[in-house]
């Protein structure tokens, strides 16, 4: 009697245990293995850098194919006021909704990027072209942005999605307006055929990576 008690209290146990650390093990993995491929693909995009980064900057080349785009950016500090001088890194698909050149495999760091240094009233601004969705459908368009700065490290933005994207669901265009001016599904305004946003970023106090 004793023994199965002991018995059923071990199995219990393991059971408990693999509950636990399968799924610890598991997101562990997959998020190591996506962390590893967006590092490698940040860090190489850092050696790209310009030695001199202005407020206004480009991501796509003046002839990349696409609608021209133009972000227009500020950066807040985790108390909300204008952070100046921090480091901005952008992102996007091309027209053709690759990140990596032809086929997702051509590159080891993103194709359209580009760099831009906030100025004394915290903003910065890209040109570049609308993005497209991913090319095999799992997301709408939209636009990734990481900071630097001496003061709270290096850090992700929210991944800044666009108004006129049909795919975007009433549950996230709810969450994103509860975030206020930091809401991160841009309105999208056109004027003599070039879209414009309006992008707000909020510092966290400590760095991500
Ligand atoms: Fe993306």
């Amino acid at each position: 009697m004793k023994i199965s008690v002991i018995s059923a209290v071990n199995k219990i146990r393991a059971i408990t245990i693999s509950i636990v650390m399968i799924p610890l093990f598991l997101t562990y993995n997959v998020y190591g293995q996506v962390a590893q491929r967006w590092l490698k693909s940040w860090n190489k995009a850092n050696t790209m850098k310009p030695s001199k980064i202005s407020a206004i900057s480009r991501i796509a080349p003046e002839n990349e194919p696409g609608t021209p785009f133009v972000i227009k950016g500020s950066v807040f500090t985790p108390d909300e006021t204008p952070a100046v001088g921090v480091i901005v890194h952008s992102y996007h698909r091309d027209a053709k909704g690759y990140d990596f050149g032809e086929n997702d495999a051509e590159l080891d760091t993103w194709r359209l990027q580009g760099w831009a240094k906030t100025d004394e009233q915290g903003n910065f601004e890209f040109k570049t072209i609308r993005p497209a969705p991913d090319h095999i459908g799992r997301e709408g368009p939209h636009i990734h942005f990481t900071t630097v700065s001496d003061m709270f490290g290096r850090q992700w933005a929210k991944k800044v999605f666009l108004s006129d994207d049909p795919t975007l669901t009433e549950t996230q265009r709810l969450d994103a307006k509860k975030a206020g001016k930091f809401n991160w599904i841009a309105d999208v305004r056109e004027t003599d055929g070039i879209q414009y946003i309006k992008v707000n970023i909020k510092l966290k106090k400590k760095g991500d990576f």
